[in-house]
């Protein structure tokens, strides 16, 4: 059963029994390092307690100091933090997975993970090149690992108390459905890109029935303008009930019943993403006939760009 006490603390049970997530998190894929650093102190202030980082966003380090900062002022304990980070494409060999895990692990100054996740499902040409291209400018994918075998893997660090949940970003429901019927441990968690305009239902539903947790990057999309944060449906339910189009999109996406990632850059953005409050059934019922169909992100295609921070 989904726990609310309050939309902004909602949190949704892992399928694996191991705990759960704050359905409320906060993205730390935030180019400059004083900024990560900044950004995430300003998110556990506001009352974010989930935070998702990446091996690829190059910031584990920075994420890692806010992290241990807040936790040695006494504001919050671990056991209170949900953090997760994710295996980079050039470390889907299964010899890989756990070295690049520890390494993670040692940026962020952890001693555990809540949830580790597969970023993208293609596995690039192994080493510590993140984007290896050939000289055309062609990336350079991996044939000598599957998906399972990486996945073999990541189990193995879950039997080993290393992290508690694993799962996949970035997948298709197509991607997804091999892998669930073969794993010894069930994906937990699936993070890919979803909002008003990539409502992902079937995708969802199959995440419902069987107990994983979608979790919708790009809820906001990714606050480019033109776009959702300018959407007519959206901006006439906020004005009505007095809230932010961003708070309408992440409220309508908390009650829809996925988690879902934002992240802000400034103390006031982070305290605005965390006032959300539940919308009213015909609001809700609103966004859902909203028509418009977008994607932004092609990396599910092809793993590529595969998200580096664009500082400046
Ligand atoms: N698995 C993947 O492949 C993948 C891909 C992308 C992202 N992610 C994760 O998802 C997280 C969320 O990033 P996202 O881009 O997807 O999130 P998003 O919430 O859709 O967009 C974030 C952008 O929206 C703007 N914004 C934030 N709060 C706002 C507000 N209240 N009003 C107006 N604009 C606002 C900010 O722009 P400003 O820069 O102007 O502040 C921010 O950069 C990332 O940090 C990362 O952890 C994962």
């Amino acid at each position: 059963m989904i726990e609310f006490s309050g939309l902004r603390r909602t949190k949704m049970p892992l399928n694996n029994g191991s705990g759960q997530m704050p359905a409320l998190g906060f993205g730390t894929l935030i180019p400059e390092p004083a900024l990560t650093i900044a950004a995430t102190r300003d998110a556990v202030a506001a009352g974010f307690r989930h935070f998702d980082c990446a091996e690829r966003y190059r910031n584990e380090r920075e994420v890692g100091e806010a992290l241990q900062a807040e936790l040695a002022s006494g504001q919050v304990a671990r056991k209170d933090i949900f953090v997760t980070t994710k295996l980079w494409n050039t470390n889907h060999r299964p010899e890989r997975v756990e070295p690049a895990f520890e390494a993670s692990l040692k940026r962020l100054g952890l001693d555990y993970l809540d949830l580790y996740l597969i970023h993208t499902p293609f596995a690039f040409q192994p080493g510590d090149e993140h984007d290896p291209r050939d000289q055309d400018g062609h990336v350079i994918y991996d044939k000598g690992v599957t998906l399972l075998d990486t996945w073999k893997a990541m189990e193995n660090l879950v039997d080993r108390g290393r992290c508690r949940a694993i799962g996949l970003s970035d997948i298709t429901l197509e991607g997804l459905l091999p892998i669930y019927e073969s794993a010894r441990i069930k994906p937990a968690v699936v993070q890919v890109e979803s909002h008003p305009y990539l409502p992902e239902t079937k995708l969802l539903e199959f995440c419902k029935t069987n107990g994983v947790v979608l979790l919708a990057f790009a809820p906001l999309g990714h606050g480019m303008r033109p776009g959702l944060l300018e959407d007519p449906v959206i901006s006439a339910i906020g004005a009505r009930i007095g809230k932010t189009p961003a708070q309408v999109l992440l409220a309508w996406a908390v009650q829809r019943g996925t988690a879902v990632l934002t992240t802000a850059k400034t103390a006031a953005r982070a305290q605005e993403n965390f006032d959300i409050s539940t919308l009213p059934e015909d609001a809700f019922d609103e966004i859902n006939c909203i028509e418009t169909r977008q994607r932004l992100n092609a990396v599910v295609q092809t793993g590529v760009p595969g998200f580096i921070p664009q500082a400046g």
